[in-house]
This record gives structure tokens, sequence and C-alpha cells, in this order.
């Protein structure tokens, strides 16, 4: 593996060689990549590519109403916008180190915010900009960054929302902020937490910024993501095996030649926009795409004229935006030809297989490799799955494990499974450059969830299968985590959310199975005895503190009221039987004799929602 990974690494810009490939540490969770190396993630992204290829496009940014201007963006413009964002910030005090928050649209203020953290060694934490106040004001806090880099207003589809409240209500909740640059806000430096204009600020600021060098395992950024326990945790990964990884498992599964444009449709704010839009691909030196707006505005035709548009040869969305675009009807994909298109791939969560048939037809015309990726944030890239021209995978399977990377499947019990097409806990035996480094402020805590249930194996929380050609099907996640639209939401979260109305008691929350979001959430609510409201109240109000409290991707689909849960003698909830009601299937609700109060279920299963 040394001289693999040593192979791999050797072809970066570094400042100075690393001393040690891979320290490996998988009980302690202390693994250190390229030790004594150093380097900065910005140059090899932009400046690496100026020597020869100053006037390639690096980004085409496709604005959300079709009608506006496009930008191209190559890839001295991207340095220098870069280096004037990052000069910027170092007129504002932020210094290596400093955990700088972003909150921004799909903007290239976005992405030029992103490299100029990673050019002065400041450590991004970008927070998609779904999320409410208060969730934002969550992560500025627990990574105390003092900075957040912003914008005004968002444009989605026929939607201009004026985001102005919500970044006030964080600024007033996080006690910690004390700048705030905004797109189009206005400046005001009369209170503890100063704002500034962007324009303002960044517009007079040289285009020369020097990349500050950075250790090999300084950290590159955090990004918050949802587990089955308590708050969010902040995945941290760093500068040298995550440029590593990041880069290797774009070139491995994507395999871009010169002229090729990538398209990766995630926002920034999730890991596969940092991995697959933000670094990856610019790694590489090759051109994409970034889309402001949303797959169906004006109409659902807008991703094909994109890919034509731009003529778009590798183009990598999720599930869900699919199973969407299909409701749709054939006739968008049908009246494009997207002959540049070579490879397509999905991530985000199990593709099904009529998804991944009308994927291959109608968008890939039966000439394009598809490849169905599995990795999660904390393994900061692409861990499973076909590779252009390499293997091919049946439908609704991850494919093999890239070059590198030691899958293996568990019992609960810990031991190997051998045997093809049996279920197992899917863990990781070997570090890879890109294993997450610790949880923000915790350490323990990524011991505790990574680490712990399987000692010296890296546990995933996904149950998959082998078959006997080595390619791997990902069932789903065996914790209390839903995953809605392919992105993660943690069940305690969402009931900590519900909790807070008045009339509730208690809730419980579980994922159900939704034809375009692939799940959705199912609520069950106990009420105060006495109080009467009624379903669609509450789920109005539930719907209104979800919004304030994480954002509108965790609002329930469907809320039960229930005069209790089923509960076990020792108080736990058996969820198992809710995700059965849920699913509308009574064959087999299991051993039911722990309960507290057998009765219970009956009740709710009479009243359920979902028939
Ligand atoms: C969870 C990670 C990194 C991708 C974006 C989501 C599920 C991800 C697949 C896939 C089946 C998938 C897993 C995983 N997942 N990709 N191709 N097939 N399931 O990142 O928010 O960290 O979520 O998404 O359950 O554990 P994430």
């Amino acid at each position: 593996p040394s001289s693999f990974w040593n192979t791999i690494a050797s072809s970066f810009n570094w400042t100075k060689k690393y001393d040690s490939v891979c320290v490996e540490d998988m009980v302690h969770a202390n693994n250190r990549w390229f030790d004594g190396g150093q380097l900065n993630i910005s140059e090899n992204c932009i400046d690496r590519h100026l020597v020869e290829n100053a006037d390639k496009i690096a980004i085409h940014w496709e604005p959300n109403e079709p009608n506006e201007e496009h930008k191209n963006i190559t890839f001295q413009n991207l340095h220098d916008e870069v280096c004037k964002v990052a000069n910027a910030l170092i007129a504002l005090g932020v210094q290596k180190g400093d955990a700088v928050c972003i909150y921004m649209p799909m903007v290239p203020e976005l992405l030029y915010a992103m490299h100029a953290c990673a050019r002065i060694g400041a450590v991004h934490s970008v927070v998609f900009a779904g999320f409410s106040g208060q969730s934002l004001a969550m992560r500025i806090e627990d990574c105390n960054a003092k900075v957040l880099l912003t914008a005004a207003t968002i444009h989605r589809g026929s939607k201009a929302i004026d985001v102005v409240p919500l970044i006030k209500e964080a600024m007033c909740l996080a006690t910690n902020l004390r700048t705030i640059v905004g797109m189009d806000m206005d400046a005001d430096t009369t209170g503890a937490c100063s704002i500034f204009n962007w324009n303002a600020l960044v517009s007079g600021q040289a285009k020369i910024c020097k990349p500050t060098v950075m250790l090999a395992e300084d950290p590159l950024f955090i990004l918050y993501t949802s587990g089955s326990t308590g708050k969010p945790k902040g995945v941290v990964h760093t500068c040298a095996g995550y440029m590593v990884y990041a880069a290797y498992s774009f070139a491995q599964v994507f395999q871009t030649k010169n002229d090729d444009v990538f398209w990766c449709t995630a926002d920034a704010g999730w890991i596969t926009g940092h991995s697959y839009f933000c670094y990856g691909p610019l790694l590489n030196g090759t051109t994409t795409i970034m889309f402001e707006g949303v797959p169906n505005y004006p109409e659902a035709n807008r991703f094909w004229q994109i890919i034509e548009k731009y003529k778009v040869s590798h183009f990598y969305t999720a599930p869900t935006a699919i199973r969407a675009l299909m409701a749709c009807g054939n006739e968008f994909p049908e009246s494009f030809a997207m002959e540049s298109l070579a490879v397509i791939g999905s991530v985000g969560e199990p593709i099904n297989e009529e998804a991944f048939d009308w994927y291959a037809n109608f968008v890939g015309k039966n000439k394009c490799d598809v490849v169905d990726t599995w990795w999660q944030t904390e393994t900061g890239g692409i861990m499973l799955s076909a590779l252009k021209n390499v293997g091919a995978a049946p439908a609704c399977h991850a494919g093999r494990p890239l070059p590198g990377i030691v899958p293996v499947l568990l019992s609960t019990d810990g031991k190997i499974i051998h045997e093809p097409n049996t279920e197992g806990l899917l863990c990781i035996k070997n570090s890879w450059p890109s294993i997450i480094r610790t949880t923000h402020g915790d350490h323990q805590r990524c011991i505790d969830t990574y680490f712990k249930p399987f000692h010296g194996y890296y546990f995933t929380g996904d149950a998959a299968k082998m078959d006997e050609n080595g390619f791997f099907r990902i069932i789903g996640r065996v914790d209390d985590v839903i995953n809605v639209s392919g992105h993660r939401i943690g069940t305690a979260e969402v009931e900590n959310a519900i909790n807070m109305h008045l009339d509730i008691v208690e809730s419980a929350v579980v994922g159900v199975p939704h034809e375009v979001k692939g799940q959705c959430i199912y609520a069950f609510v106990v009420l105060l005895d006495g109080h009467t409201l009624d379903q669609k109240n509450i789920q109005n109000e539930i719907n209104k503190i979800i919004e304030e409290r994480i954002g509108k991707l965790a609002k329930p689909d469907f809320v039960q009221i229930v005069s209790a849960l089923p509960k076990t003698r020792s108080g736990k909830i058996m969820r198992r039987i809710l995700r059965k009601i849920g699913e509308n299937d009574n064959s087999n609700f299991g051993d039911t004799s722990t309960l507290l109060d057998p009765t219970v279920v009956e009740v709710i299963w009479e009243q359920r929602l979902i028939k």
C-alpha cells in the first residue's frame, strides 16, 4: 500500500515531501497520511495548471435564470478571484487554523470562498443554504467560526429567498461570530458583529495571494453530518490525505480526458459538492459546471439543456433527482441527443432498478458507462463503484472497491462473512488517505461511532451484500439515520425538534419508503393529556418548528397522533415496529413480548396513515 499511495501522491506539488506515507491506527482513530509533507490544496487545484492551462475554462457557471448571462471562468480568473477573497479574509484578521463558516447559494463566489480559505489555511465549514438559522448558528458555534461568508438572496427556481432574517437570527444566537461578509448585504459595523458588503470588501483586493504552506495533517475543512444520536457531528478532513484521495477517486472512477466537461449536480454544502465539484475535478485540471438552479426550472428539461449547452461528458447526480425527472415524462430527455455524454453516475442513496434503467436508457442512451458510487461524508471520496471502462456493475450495485480500499462484511458478532449474497455490516479494514480524522471537538465520539463497534475496523453504519463477482449491493443504514433525497437526517434531531412543541409529550420518527425521495419521515407523536389538536394542525405546527430548528429538508411527510409509543419494559422505543407500520406491513412485527403494552401496537396499526 505504501508504494501504491506514494506513486499517486507524487504527482502533486509538495512544498516539502512527506516522511512517511501512512501511519495507521484504526483503534484510536489516529490515522496519519503523508506525515511531514507540506503543501497547499488550492495551489494544487489552481496554480499548478496556470503554467500550461491558464486560459482553459475551469468552471462554466450556469445561472438560475436561463436567459441571464452565464460565466466562463478560466483557471487564471479562478486564481485571481480566489486570491481577492483570500486577501479580504486576511484583511479581516483571519489566520491559519481559524474556522470560517460559509452559507451561500451556488454562485461562483461560493467556490472562491472555499478555495480562499484553503489558500490561507483557514478551515472552511460550509453549511448547505437550506438549513435554518438555528442550524447555522449551532454549526458556527460548534467550530467557533468568527467569520461568516454569505449572501442576502438565494435564487432557486421561481423563488428568490431572502435569507437576511435567517442570517440575523444566527448572528444573535452564535455570540462568537464577529464578522459577516454578505453578497448584496448592507454594511453595518455598529453591533458586536460587523456586517460587510462582499463587493465593497473584495473588489479592490490584490489578485495575488501566496498560498500558505500547510502541514499534511492540518485540518482542511469541517462538514457537519447527522448521526443517530445527539447533534450533528463535525467531520474533519485534513489537507494532504483528502487532496490525494479526492483527486485519485475522481480520476479512477470518471477517467476524464483533456477536453471533457464534468458536471456534479450536488450543492457545495454536501460532501459530494466538496469532493467532486470544488476539489476533485480541479485537482485533475478538468472543466466543471456550477449550476445555481434546480432541475425543473423553468422546465423539467433544464439538466438536459445544460448537458447540451456545455457538451457535458460526465454527469453525476442523485437517485432522487433521477426519480423526480423520470416522473416528469420520457419526452424531456428524449428530445435531447446528449451525444457528448460518456459516463453517468449516481450517488447518495441506493438506486432502485427502475430508476437505474431509466437513467441508463433515457439519459445515457444505452451508450454510457453507468457508475453507482457508494461513499460517505466520513470517507471523503468514492469507496465502491464501477470505473469507466472497468467492471460495469449490475443494476443497483455500487460495484467493487476502488484499488486501495478493502471492504469487509461483518456479522453482528464481528465475524467476516465470506458467503456471497449474505447481508452483513459494511466495514473497511484498512486506512485510506481521506478517512475521517476526528469529529470536531469530541474525538471520543469519533472513536465510539466508527471504530469501537468492530475493533480495528471503520464501521460505515450501512448493511450490504456482496455477490459472487465481488459487486456490493448497499441495503441501507442500520442506525437511526434516515436518508431523505440523499440527505442524512438523524431521528434524534427531528424528535428533539418535535418535542419542543408544547402540546407534545414525546415522539418517534422513522424513515419509510418514498417514490421520489427514497425515504421520507413518518412521525408518531403523543399529545399531552387533554390536548386535542387535530392531525392537520399538528402537522402544520410541527412543520414550522422543523423549519425553524433544522430546515425544510427535515419536515415529516406523515404525522400520526398516537396515545402511546410502543416501548420495551426498559423504556426503549421499538422503532422496528413503527417502521413496519409506516411501511403498511404487519406481516412480521417480530417479538413483541418485551413490550410494556402490546395493545398499543394494534391501535397505531389501525390508525396508520399509509394504507
Ligand atoms: C450514506 C452517506 C457521499 C455521498 C453523499 C451522501 C448512503 C451514499 C450510496 C450509494 C447506496 C448510498 C449510505 C451512506 N449512500 N451513496 N451509491 N448506494 N447508498 O453522503 O450524507 O455522508 O451519506 O448515504 O447509506 O452511509 P452522506
